[in-house]
């Protein structure tokens, strides 16, 4: 199994960065219905560019587990939303909302999400 190359944000002068937006990658760069990992500032973040080309961001760290894997966990859907599921212990989460749809019988933790733009190909988030 391959791993996409972490990417590490740069702020870049020409993204609208009032909202604290940096450039993490271009769209290119992220392959359709896959994650990625990147760290922005002193966030790990997982990337999910879905089939239309939509980006959406979680954190990166898997809370059940504390293990930073969720970029490699696999996309799916729940009634039309976009879900990822974890690769370690398998709960389920909403990727717009970060919340948790299928605990595994813990208690239901929800995820951190991240707004993510993208501006002229460019994947902005904020951390
Ligand atoms: S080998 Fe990379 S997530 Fe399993």
């Amino acid at each position: 199994m391959s791993h996409p190359t972490p990417a590490t944000a740069t702020p870049t002068p020409d993204v609208p960065t009032a909202l604290g937006a940096v450039r993490v990658c271009a769209l290119d760069d992220l392959l359709p219905e896959r994650g990625a990992g990147a760290i922005v500032g002193e966030q790990r973040v997982a990337l999910f560019r879905l089939a239309t080309d939509e980006v959406l961001a979680v954190q990166q760290r898997d809370p059940y587990s504390g293990a930073n894997v969720l970029s490699r966990g696999l996309v799916g859907d729940r009634a039309g939303e976009p879900t990822v599921t974890s690769p370690m212990y398998k709960q389920v989460w909403d990727l717009r909302t970060g919340a948790c749809l299928d605990p595994v019988g813990k208690d239901p933790v929800d995820l951190r999400v991240h707004a993510v733009a993208v501006v002229d190909g460019q994947v902005l988030l904020v951390p």
